[in-house]
């Protein structure tokens, strides 16, 4: 069992931080990769990257976005309760090298994804210079955070509730239009980051995307979180998640995203309907 040592809610509380004990995973885990979790015996399982990790104290990070069943079933759970199985550390970790100026765009919930990478980067002695995005200000997470795992952190808002007012990819042109980029790391939704791969193909700037294909088993056996890259099939539990955006064909992504809006609106209500049941008891 893995217990929860800690728990902080974010972005008005559709955002949960978690410190986990895990410390076999903790031993081994790097930037990049995620893991594998099932909240009780019968939960489905969902992928979620390590957002940190401590091999000294045997802890990892998940930070997650309450979207349907697993991650509100995920919500309820406290410090001192357990998660039944976490399988990881998974996936490739993010090949880390001194390249020069590096861009690391984050929207939404992908920032935390990004979080560790970013700090990787500078840590190889890159300029890192990190743009962070939401629609609006109370959604904004980790701004202390990115701005301590960067060299510059910009920040910016749909509505221009905080920092500047427009999306990332603005701010990522006068970037590329100011001075030379070597690398640009793009995480966030999909539409997110095939804008982002769509600008810099422009500016021919290598781009590391991350990609959130369902997954069911992790480990390249069940073939469910198939993406298409370069015109060839790879599993983005083994082969990725990080691909090179400008070859991720994200149309093909955000179909099989879309597979299975039914059972996930009915689990969901089954889910609502439980929990007002379990509460009328008390
Ligand atoms: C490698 C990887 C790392 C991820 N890391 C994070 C993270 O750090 N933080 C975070 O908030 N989210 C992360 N995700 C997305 C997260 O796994 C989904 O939001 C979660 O599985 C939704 O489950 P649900 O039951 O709450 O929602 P559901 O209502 O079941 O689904 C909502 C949406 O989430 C996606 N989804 C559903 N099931 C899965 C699944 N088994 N695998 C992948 N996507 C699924 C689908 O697009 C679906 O439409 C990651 C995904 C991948 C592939
Ligand atoms: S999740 Fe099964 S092959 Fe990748």
């Amino acid at each position: 069992m893995y217990t929860i040592l800690s728990k902080r809610e974010m972005a008005q509380g559709t955002v949960v931080e978690n410190v986990i004990s895990a410390p076999r995973i903790a031993k081994k885990a790097q930037p990049g990769q995620f893991v594998m979790l099932r909240v009780n015996e019968t939960g489905e399982r969902i992928p979620l990257t390590m957002a940190d990790s401590d091999p000294e104290k045997g802890t990892i990070k998940i930070i997650y976005q309450v979207v349907g069943k697993t991650t509100a079933l995920l919500k309820t759970l406290e410090v001192g309760d357990a998660i039944q199985d976490v399988a990881g550390p998974l996936g490739k970790a993010t090949h880390l090298e001194k390249l020069g100026t590096v861009v690391c765009v984050g929207g939404g919930t992908g920032v935390a994804v990004l979080h560790p990478i970013t700090r990787g980067f500078k840590e190889a002695g890159n300029n890192v210079i990190s743009i962070c995005g939401s629609r609006t200000k109370d959604l904004l997470i980790l701004e202390e955070e990115m701005a301590a795992a960067s060299t510059e952190c910009q920040i910016c808002t749909d509505d221009g509730s905080c920092g500047y007012h427009g999306f990332g990819t603005d701010l990522l042109k006068k970037l590329l239009d100011d001075g030379k980029v070597d690398l640009v790391v793009g995480i966030g939704p999909v539409p997110m980051m095939r804008a982002v791969t769509n600008l810099t193909r422009k500016y021919n700037v290598r781009t590391m995307v991350s990609l959130n294909a369902i997954m069911v088993d992790g480990t390249g056996m069940c073939g469910c979180c198939r993406v298409t890259v370069g015109g060839k099939t790879r599993f983005a539990c083994v082969d990725g998640p990080e691909f090179d955006g400008h070859e991720v064909d994200f149309d093909e992504l955000m179909t099989r995203l879309r597979s299975y809006p039914d059972q996930e609106k009915d689990s969901m209500n089954r889910f609502d309907h439980q929990c007002r049941a379990e509460a009328a008891l008390k």
